[in-house]
């Protein structure tokens, strides 16, 4: 049996969200976003900065939401020129996106010199940023200053996301696809579907030492296992990240375990159970040496054979605990990925396993998995890793409730 599980399961029924746009080129995405909100059954009023108004025009907003656009603090048709007052008592949600260096800026420093910037100001609700912008602006200090007291202030960032940038240059800082930031306002708004659960998750290979400076190791960036863990973060989950070796920086709100071996990601597993879900994404070495040489190997023999004992199945072994959590298995394959997929959740007695083909995921920041469970089969068609991780965060809320 076959299902797809879709952004479309996202409902924002009577959300009263106001839609904030500032100067950005991805200002033309907010359009989008903005059609999405409205899809998702939210109740959306749009404000948009002078600047915003350079790249799109309030009537596309308009058309869209189905309401007048804001633009000025100034406005006389406001009854009392409390707009900004009004407004933000009435919402459930301020979503500033694109949120430009400089609207960020303004915002650390509580600046109200426009509707919206003085809508942030005076809000009694949630306030969610989506970033956007160059890559050098985003790495900058003062933006990553800002960054720092908004976090402290309690604004949610959504995204960046990395790629390629409408300035031609390839880095952080471009605005989270529309339905990805889509996909995060459950968490944002506390409609958070893993509230009061406790989910354990390893990532990234594991190193097996050969000597002090040799090993073996799995071919895994470690980008599918940090993105569930922000993504079941952002579901309201207390996370625990136990990672191997990898150049990723924790999610926000995740606690992370470095480990470096199979048998150091065992222990630490084990040490931080009991856990309502433990979803095993880690590329773990099968097999190690038997005894890692305490001096570098050298190089006299034309040959070297190495001894190589297995490792302990991790996921297998808590599994088969008697109070085992839900557990969550990943399988990558080269070929017949379905039956082999299948298979592989068999033996190891798992209720939920992601497939995906390692050759069309490792390293990169998007994949196409398929979920396998007890109803059958759930394709998920290629998006970003983030995305799919939301996907996967879902369908594992509503089996796990
Ligand atoms: O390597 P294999 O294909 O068996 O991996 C399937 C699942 O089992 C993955 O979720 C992986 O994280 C987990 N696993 C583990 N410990 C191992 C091997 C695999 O937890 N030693």
């Amino acid at each position: 049996m076959e299902s797809s599980v879709g952004i479309e399961t996202v409902s924002l029924a009577y959300k009263k969200i106001i839609l904030g746009v500032t100067g950005g080129i991805a200002a033309y995405k907010a359009a989008e976003l903005c059609r999405l909100l409205t899809k998702a059954g939210a109740d959306v009023r749009v404000v948009m900065t002078a600047a915003a108004q350079q790249f799109v025009t309030p009537l596309t907003f308009q058309a869209l939401s189905g309401k007048p656009v804001l633009t000025s603090l100034w406005d006389a048709t406001s009854g009392d020129g409390m707009e900004h007052i009004h407004l933000s008592r009435d919402a459930d949600l301020l979503l500033v996106a694109p949120a430009s260096a400089d609207f960020l800026a303004k915002l650390a420093h509580g600046r109200a010199d426009d509707l919206l910037s003085t809508l942030c100001l005076a809000r009694t609700c949630a306030l969610a940023v989506a970033p956007a912008m160059n890559r050098e602006m985003w790495a900058a200090a003062p933006t990553q200053r800002n960054l720092e007291q908004l976090r402290t202030d309690g604004v949610q960032l959504l995204g960046p996301a990395a790629g390629e940038q409408a300035c031609g240059e390839t880095g952080l800082g471009r605005m989270l696809e529309p339905a990805d930031i889509l996909a995060a306002l459950p968490g944002v708004l506390g409609t958070c579907p893993l509230a009061g659960k406790r989910i354990l998750i390893t990532a990234g290979p594991t190193f097996e030492a050969v000597d002090p400076v040799r090993g073996l190791t799995n071919r895994s960036s470690g980008k599918m296992g940090y993105a569930i863990a922000q993504a079941a973060a952002e579901a309201g989950a207390e996370v625990c990240l136990v990672s191997g070796p990898t150049c990723l920086a924790a999610p926000t709100g995740v606690r992370r375990i470095d480990v470096q071996s199979a048998a150091e990601m065992h222990d630490a597993v084990l040490r931080e159970l009991p856990c309502d879900a433990f979803i095993a994404v880690a590329a773990v070495a099968d097999y190690r040496v038997d005894a890692a040489a305490s001096q570098k190997i050298k190089k006299t023999a034309g040959s070297l054979t190495l001894n190589l004992v297995a490792n302990p199945d991790i996921l297998a072994d808590v599994a088969a605990l008697p109070n085992a959590p839900f557990c969550v298995g990943f399988a990558a394959e080269t070929e017949r990925l379905a039956e082999h997929a299948e298979a592989k959740r068999l033996k190891k007695k798992l209720p939920l396993l992601v497939g995906n083909l390692a050759q069309d995921t490792l390293g990169l920041d998007t994949a196409e998995l398929v979920l396998f469970d007890d109803q059958g089969q759930h394709p998920l068609p290629r998006a970003d890793k983030l995305a799919q991780a939301r996907h996967l965060i879902r369908h594992l809320a509503t089996l796990l409730n």
